[in-house]
């Protein structure tokens, strides 16, 4: 089984991908979309996308990252393609699944489920653009208003030469509004002989095992519940293997959020305040502590007042 780390934009960013995979349990990460729109981007915009590039691709921990392009014209999709091979990429995935009316009129994300025969031609293109060995996956939702499109769009990504497939199993008209409709993966997960990967609503161990068993995927890509827990891989892989596992108490998290926070202060310091309370938001619905920790640190803006909170708050 393979668990996957799910693309977020502006959350799953490199200091967050390399705090999660120390964690452990997961076989890759996929970067943040990478919007292309008509030329090749410069190889800048790729390494502040995916500054593992510098490192081979992956993370500290040695977890691949791919780095993940969303754009609709299939011959400028395969130039960056190919530009991020150069790069050293271990992989490339296509994004056709992101909700965003900016990206959408913009051409590119969910929107082009509508049009097959459009995610298909990217995909081919991509496939082309790049040696054969460097994976090309894509990551679609069930559909963009309705699923009627799902086994034609799965079909064809897998004839297009994609080396795996990822669904977000809900449509665009769905958002992020659970439930997500693993058993519609399912029905055409037999049809498909690349590994499928299941994706959405998967915060607890007992989750995983009902979205492996409605969706007869093996493999899953967690997001918000990566967040939320970030053991939650370890888990999933415990409980896959039959072992006894002791999911890490607030106590061990909350230097995990630290280390986070003192990653952030040096890399990136006008955003550390935000991208720490962006974390709260996802770590309160596992831990009690988060929450009331959250109420306390909610207004503050300055990270030196956080940090005090952090030491002096009341918790063990
Ligand atoms: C804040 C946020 C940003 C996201 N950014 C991306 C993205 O850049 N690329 C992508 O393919 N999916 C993106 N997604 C979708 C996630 O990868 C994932 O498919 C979705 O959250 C469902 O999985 P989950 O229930 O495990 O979170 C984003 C989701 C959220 C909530």
């Amino acid at each position: 089984m393979r668990l996957i780390l799910a693309p977020m934009e502006g959350v799953m960013d490199h200091t967050m991908r390399d705090l999660l995979t120390r964690v452990g349990g997961y076989a890759r990460c996929v970067t943040e979309f990478v919007r292309v729109v008509d030329r090749q981007l410069p190889n800048r915009v790729f390494h502040r996308a995916c500054p593992e590039l510098s490192q081979g691709g992956k993370t500290p921990a040695g977890t691949p990252v791919y780095v993940q392009l969303l754009g609709g014209d299939p011959d400028v999709m395969a130039l960056n393609a190919h530009a991020l091979e150069r790069l050293g990429a271990p992989g490339i995935d296509i994004n056709f699944g992101c909700p965003s009316k900016t990206v959408n009129n913009s051409d590119g994300g969910s929107v082009l489920l509508r049009e097959p025969e459009r995610v298909h031609g990217i995909i081919r293109a991509v496939r082309a653009a790049v040696s054969p060995q460097i994976p090309v996956t894509a990551k679609i939702r069930l559909g963009f208003k309705d699923s009627s499109l799902f086994e034609d769009i799965a079909l064809g990504v897998e004839a297009a030469g994609a080396t795996e497939l990822c669904i977000h199993a809900r449509t665009k008209q769905h958002g992020y509004l659970p439930p997500a409709y693993w058993a519609e993966i399912g029905k055409v997960k037999p049809r498909l002989s690349i590994p499928v990967i299941a994706n959405g609503e998967i915060w607890s161990g007992t989750d995983a095992q009902q979205a492996q068993a409605e969706s007869g995927c093996v493999d899953l890509m967690l997001g918000r519940g990566a967040l939320s827990f970030p053991d939650l891989a370890r888990v999933i892989h415990a409980q896959y293997a039959g072992e006894a596992y002791t999911p890490m108490p607030w106590a061990t998290v909350l230097p995990l959020v630290q280390h986070y926070a003192a990653q952030l202060e040096a890399r990136a310091p006008k955003y550390a305040v935000s991208f720490v309370k962006q974390w709260f938001t996802y770590l309160r619905r596992q831990y009690p502590e988060a929450e009331s920790l959250f109420q306390q640190i909610k207004r503050m803006k300055d990270m030196a007042e956080i940090n005090k909170q952090f030491k002096h708050g009341s918790y063990p």
